[in-house]
């Protein structure tokens, strides 16, 4: 009798667990099964699998974005060879844009360390309130978009950025170490490719270029055309002999780090993907229901994605795919999530996870893919081909995080 209770106690201890945790497992689409089921066996076969999940992720969520455009000028009208003290050359660059007639730009702020050796690599990001807000640098050029101006941004009036509007969002951007480690710095700001206002989306920026595509249900969201504008930066940084476009690592804060994930999937030439806290649409798993879902991205920002995604509210599960599936198309590259304790919205361990579910993708390319072991206490953070940090505090760019950005890009980035 006693034996029967032992048994039955040790298979509800240790065999019910495990298969429980099978099943949720299981219930993650996986990445390296064909839609029609068969197994992908070769790197041929993924080169086919990564095309077909390329094409269900933007049917059905980011929408389809534009070919890189025939009709592109760079206007480099900045050169300062002793900016920021004698410590960088900085640039600013206009992207034109020409689409039937139809036209759009775009500027780039690049600083240049002056102190490496060149080609140098590079991160590029979008920011949120321009570029004259990432440092108080007076060089740079105000934006002519609108700007926010709130307590935490006290910008200018009208929507109009002014003077004020200098470096207030610089502690998100650590321009210093960024350069003393030997990396350029490439930003761009939101608003000028693509209007984050509900009212004004799809109306300024680039969208009105490609109104054929507006039509369309997988109309490209304003994440991929913010993922879209880094391609067309690096499209410029291919052009200038001060950076190595080979090492193009692309960065991002939230909702503009769920652009950097999908510049990286979607161009195979960004080296890296750094994204920092980019939450749902970005680096958390849907399907395990924490933080924000799909009902309340597409209620507060509907601008966001393709009109395809909507009929995803209130069925998260029902996605074909999870964004494990977008770290599975910048594999075998490596990418870092960074995220932060009380940032629940963006649920951690929901980041946690997808880079635990496309470590099998990174691992059959061949790569170190994700450290095993459990999730990592505070401040430790882990560094395979994905890396992976959580530390103390909310939603915010941090000193702590830019550490860890730029030793995972030494990693993989410095010759
Ligand atoms: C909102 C949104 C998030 C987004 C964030 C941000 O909180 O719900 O998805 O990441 O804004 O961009 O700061």
């Amino acid at each position: 009798m006693m034996r029967i209770l032992f048994l039955v106690v040790t298979w509800c201890l240790v065999v019910f667990p495990k298969l429980s945790h099978a099943q949720d497992v299981q219930r993650l689409p996986d990445p390296l099964l064909f839609n029609n089921g068969k197994k992908v066996k070769s790197a041929k076969d993924w080169e086919r699998r990564r095309q077909e999940i390329r094409e269900t992720m933007t049917r059905e969520m980011y929408g389809a974005a534009p070919q890189q455009p025939k009709n592109m000028r760079f206007e480099v009208f900045d050169l300062d060879k002793n900016a920021l003290g004698g410590k960088a050359t900085r640039k600013q660059v206009t992207i034109h844009i020409t689409e039937k007639g139809r036209q759009a730009k775009f500027d780039l702020l690049i600083y240049i360390p002056n102190q490496a050796k060149q080609p140098v690599p590079a991160i590029i990001g979008l920011n949120f309130i321009g570029n004259q807000a990432i440092h108080p640098d007076p060089g740079i050029k105000l934006t002519t978009a609108w700007v926010e101006n709130s307590r935490m941004f006290p910008c200018g009036a009208d929507g109009r950025a002014t003077d004020a509007c200098r470096g207030v969002n610089a502690s998100q951007w650590a321009v210093d170490s960024i350069l003393a480690r030997g990396y350029a710095l490439v930003t761009l700001y939101r608003e000028e490719v693509a209007s984050d206002r509900k009212a004004q989306a799809f109306q300024t920026g680039i969208h009105p270029l490609y109104p054929e595509l507006q039509q369309r249900e997988d109309n490209f969201g304003t994440i991929a055309a913010w993922a879209w504008a880094l391609s067309r930066g690096l499209d410029y940084l291919e052009t200038d002999r001060d950076i190595d476009a080979k090492r193009v690592a692309v960065f991002g804060f939230s909702r503009l780090g769920k652009a950097a994930l999908w510049a990286g999937a979607t161009d195979r030439r960004f080296a890296a993907v750094l994204s920092n806290e980019s939450g749902a649409g970005g680096g958390k798993q849907f399907r395990r229901g924490v933080g924000e879902d799909i009902n309340r991205l597409c209620t507060a920002f509907p601008h966001w994605f393709a009109r395809n995604f909507a009929h995803y509210r209130g069925k998260d599960s029902e996605l074909p795919f999870d964004q494990h599936f977008v770290l599975s198309l910048i594999a075998p590259r490596p990418v870092y999530l960074a995220t932060a304790e009380d940032d629940k919205n963006s649920d951690p361990q929901g980041e946690f996870a997808t880079a635990r579910a496309a470590d099998a993708v990174y691992r059959f390319l061949g790569t170190n893919g994700f450290p095993d072991g459990a999730f990592p206490p505070l401040n430790q953070p882990l560094m395979g081909q994905i890396g992976f940090h959580i530390r103390p505090g909310g939603h915010d760019v941090k000193m702590f995080d830019w550490i860890q950005i730029l030793n995972f890009s030494d990693l993989h980035l410095q010759k």
